[in-house]
């Protein structure tokens, strides 16, 4: 059966104390909405639609996913009610999900799908769980001989005797779409809340001769939802530690998972190893035989096989094979290194094209250059690319001998072979083969060239 689903945001998430919505607040590098989201795709749920407030609204376009705004937050009744106001009417099945349920994962929408069968009468599935009391769910009342879902009390509404129910409702259904239809309207909002209670859409069905069936989740932890900081920082140790055992299983070395900080969507190759306080995020891929760590920060970068990243910032960057960076190097932005490249400490790179075999093996800036293979760049040495007005560039050619401190005032090309002296402030263009000392650098020999 073809399944849509409504996924409510529109609380006001006051518990988190913050600016930011609740559902924006993010975990592993992601919104918890978009864990949501990411859900419901990998469980075929592709056409979505979040009830949104008017604050949270503007800011989910990035999400390229429909929005229905609930301009006051009645209930999930009412909320769900302008979901369905969105979505053109059809006879498939309608899943509804909070927005607030980040560790909830694929699987069990597709449970829930599974279990709704209006042939059978089954006009909604749900998700239970049994959990230590006390809480604040809702509880599960069943008829007592024919163990049939009857009814949901929210926890406000409960007697006593209600209360010692351990059976929650966890808030994840499947809906037949003209049942819910049928039944949200006569959802009223006479309750300790004063809200219009979804919930209150099972004893509708259930009295209409429909059935309601239960799913019951594994683990009750997984539809806990994030109410606050705390919340937050717990799920997101647990999506982590998903993260972190999907890698490993995959062949991934990763020594100490909780200082390990994983984000989706990574490419990690088999027999990568990840050494403690390290974090890779965005869009990274990692070669084969890789080791990163300890305290690496990666980001967006491409790296190579067999290259061996120490204590180091790596930032949206590709590098080769074989390439050693670190202790203490920091390779910013728009970066391409070839293969064997060293990279010691306190060495920066950013926007630069570096050759094989290239060594910046101390304390060095690269910034805005092409460096050519073999080339050795000596301690100290920096590329002045900036004049206080503008980026300029610096071409270094193939195995140049870069002295210890020179400063090489970009626009400046370094032909093929050139050697600076140390110390050489470098304002015009070397030759290839030309040796320059001083400041400014002057010309003092030429290598003999071949006639
Ligand atoms: C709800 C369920 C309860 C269940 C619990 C599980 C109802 C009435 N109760 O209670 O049975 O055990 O979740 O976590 O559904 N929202 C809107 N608009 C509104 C109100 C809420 O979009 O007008 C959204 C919230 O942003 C949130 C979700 O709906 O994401 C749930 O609302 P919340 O107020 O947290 O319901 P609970 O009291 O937790
Ligand atoms: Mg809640």
């Amino acid at each position: 059966m073809s399944a849509r689903a409504i996924v409510l945001a529109a609380g006001k998430g006051t518990r988190m104390k913050s600016a930011r919505p609740k559902v924006l607040h993010e975990l592993c590098g992601r919104p918890m909405l978009w864990w949501v989201l990411e859900a419901l795709r990998a469980a075929g749920v592709d056409d979505v639609v979040v009830v949104t407030n008017p604050q949270l609204d503007p800011l989910l376009a990035s999400f390229g996913v429909r929005t229905a705004i609930q301009s006051e937050q009645l209930g999930t009744g009412h909320a769900v009610r302008i979901g369905l106001d969105a979505l053109a009417p059809g006879d498939g099945c309608v899943v509804v999900a909070y927005a607030d349920m980040p560790l909830v994962g694929a699987s069990l929408f597709e449970d829930v799908r599974a279990a709704l069968d209006p042939d059978a009468r089954i006009a909604l599935a749900l998700v239970t769980a049994r959990m230590p009391l006390p809480s604040a769910f809702g509880r599960i009342l069943r008829h007592p001989r024919k163990e049939r879902v009857e009814r949901i009390v929210e926890a406000k509404d409960c007697t006593p005797k209600q209360l010692a129910i351990d059976e929650m409702n966890a808030g994840i259904y499947a809906f037949a779409e003209p049942a819910l239809r049928e039944v949200i309207a006569g959802v009223g909002n006479r309750n300790a809340q004063g809200e219009f209670y979804l919930t209150d859409t099972v004893a509708l069905l259930a009295g209409s001769g429909r059935r309601v069936a239960a799913v019951s989740a594994a683990d009750y932890r997984t539809v806990l939802g994030v109410n606050d900081r705390v919340e937050l920082a717990e799920a997101r140790a647990v999506l982590n530690r998903r993260l972190c055992e999907e890698h490993m299983r995959a062949g991934v070395t990763i020594v100490d998972p909780a200082t390990t900080y994983l984000e989706p969507e990574l490419v990690i190759a088999a027999d990568v190893t990840i050494l403690p306080g390290t974090s890779i995020s965005g869009r990274t891929r990692v070669g084969a035989g890789t080791t990163i760590g300890p305290r690496c920060r990666i980001a967006d970068a491409a790296i190579g096989s067999r290259c061996d990243i120490r204590e180091s910032v790596v930032l949206a960057t590709r590098l080769g094979d074989d390439v050693r960076v670190g202790p203490f190097a920091h390779l910013r932005d728009g970066n391409v290194i070839g293969d064997r490249v060293r990279i010691g400490n306190f060495v920066e790179f950013k926007k630069s094209e570096i050759g094989d075999d290239v060594k910046a093996n101390h304390l060095a800036y690269i910034g805005d250059a092409s460096v050519g293979a073999r080339t050795n760049y000596g301690a100290g040495a920096i590329t002045c690319n900036f004049d206080g007005v503008n980026k300029n560039r610096t071409e270094i050619g193939a195995d140049v001998f870069v002295g210890t401190n020179s400063s090489l005032v970009a626009p400046v090309t370094l032909g093929d072979g050139a050697i600076t002296g140390a110390g050489a402030v470098v304002i015009r263009d070397v030759e290839p083969g030309g040796k320059v000392v001083g400041n400014p650098a002057r010309s003092i020999a030429t290598k003999p060239t071949e006639a």
